[in-house]
């Protein structure tokens, strides 16, 4: 344990209940990290906790109402356990500040993105002083970038590192930018440091976390830009793999392709959000490529890097998208031929340029919209999966299915492979599987 200087030890256990993307995963770890460092004891259910912190994601809609429906159990456990410590964090707790506290009169602490360090110090004062507090300052420096923390529940061999936080590209739709602040860098040798202390704990996999990570470096003084963090954290003893996401197709270049070919960790995986296959759409959507030069892209990582996977987000019935536009989405998504994408209906976003747009679509031609998506991608996925019977992939052992007692890991593409249960393999093993069964979301392996 180690307890921050300046700040009190806590008594009593925490919960921590976690939305949205993989940023947010790895930020409830660190929340997860700090907590213990000061005292607090992790248990696994709401009712048996002192301390809870419902960790938001403002991306879209949905999981912004899973919020509020979390805020309205708490009121229960409130009135069992009035010294009960609730807290938002996340992207909600960013956008809507001091309105979370004047919503219910059930929180106790609104806490932004950049804050996330001070948390153990305002549960202090929370408990001192009785009174509700809400920090969502943005600040230059966010020290919880240079924070590292193990990944939970997740088995000891796969880890998160935030390299990046933030957005500055304001794609029309997207809320983040306004959530989690401008584009900033963490240093190459924070990185490297932290990736050869998870390595020294028994990690073999990292996967790099940023929203664009991409135009790392761009910020910082030393000239270290994505490829070259890539071959410089490829010496590290222990690591066998290197993932890293999101990708931006603008950002993206034969350098990182070539970095992909070269460092042997570096797995043949990338996600690189397309959103739409309309140009007008992309050019409304103020993405900054079109889809010639997003192809060209994809035509060069495939000549690059064999055998690579690629994946993608899309986004279906923004403004204004009509028949035409999302034909050519569908087209891209045949045409590509992602080995898997992920799908949503444009919603709405506070602060936005497309929010405040006038030819927004009915639910309806959404819904119908992302199902037809569903549709061609459910095939081309089976496909994939299908063709790799009878190949031999690599497979890093991440655990085994609590239900099935089944071994479970991915392939270098990211695909989860789960092994027989007679199988004779342990968590962190780098085994190779021969491929007997293509799911429709994952494969059955035998090792060899
Ligand atoms: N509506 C629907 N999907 C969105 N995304 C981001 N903002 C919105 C929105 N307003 C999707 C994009 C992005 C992914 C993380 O979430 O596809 O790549
Ligand atoms: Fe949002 Fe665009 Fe930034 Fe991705 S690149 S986080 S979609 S603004």
């Amino acid at each position: 344990m180690e307890q921050r200087p300046g700040t009190e030890l806590l008594k009593g256990s925490y919960y921590i209940e976690t939305y949205g993307c993989q940023m947010n995963e790895h930020d409830s770890e660190k929340i997860a990290q700090l907590l213990e460092d000061q005292g607090l004891c992790p248990v696994d259910t709401a009712e048996m906790a002192d301390v809870i912190v419902i960790n938001t994601c403002a991306i879209r809609e949905k999981p912004e109402h899973k919020v509020y429906s979390a805020l309205g159990k708490l009121r229960a456990l409130k009135k069992r356990k009035p010294d009960l410590i609730s807290i938002v964090a996340g992207c909600v707790a960013q956008q809507q500040k001091q309105e979370l506290l004047k919503r219910t009169d059930v929180l106790d602490c609104v806490l932004g993105t950049h804050a996330i360090s001070e948390l153990p110090a305002l549960i202090s004062r929370i408990r001192r002083e009785r009174r509700r507090v809400c920090e969502t300052e943005f600040r230059r420096d966010v020290t919880s970038l240079h924070m590292s923390a193990p990944r939970k529940g997740a088995g000891s061999v796969c880890s998160y590192v935030t390299i990046m936080q933030g957005c500055s590209n304001f794609c029309t739709y997207c809320v983040v930018p306004y959530t989690r602040g401008p584009e900033q860098s963490r240093q190459a040798y924070e990185i490297i440091n932290e990736v050869q202390q998870l390595a020294r704990s028994g990690v073999r996999e990292i996967t790099l976390l940023g929203q664009n990570v991409n135009a790392y470096g761009k910020d910082l003084k030393d000239g270290v830009r994505f490829p070259e963090l890539l071959r410089q954290l490829s010496h590290i003893d222990g690591i066998a793999r290197v993932r890293f996401t999101t990708s931006h197709p603008r950002d993206f270049h034969e350098d990182l392709a070539a970095a992909m070919r070269d460092v042997e960790a570096v797995c043949e995986h990338v996600h690189l959000p397309l959103q739409a296959g309309s140009d007008r759409i992309l050019r409304e959507m103020r993405r900054g490529y079109t889809y010639e030069e997003y192809l060209e892209k994809i035509r060069f990582l495939r000549e690059m890097v064999p055998h690579v996977a690629v994946t993608t987000d899309i986004i279906v019935g923004f403004p204004g998208e009509t028949r035409e536009d999302f034909e050519a989405t569908c087209q891209a998504l045949q045409t590509i031929r992602f080995d898997q994408i992920f799908s949503f209906k444009y919603s709405v976003r506070p602060q936005t340029v497309a929010g405040s747009l006038n030819n927004h679509l009915s639910e309806d031609v959404k819904k119908l919209r992302l199902a037809m998506v569903h549709d061609i991608q459910s095939a081309i996925t089976q496909q994939y999966h299908t063709d790799t019977v009878g190949s031999v992939e690599e497979v890093l052992i991440e655990g085994i299915r609590t239900a099935t007692g089944q071994p479970f890991g991915r392939t270098r593409t990211g695909k989860i492979v789960n092994l027989e249960v007679s199988e004779n393999v342990f968590i962190g093993d780098l085994i190779q599987a021969k491929i007997i069964k293509g799911l429709k979301h994952s494969l059955v392996g035998k090792k060899v």
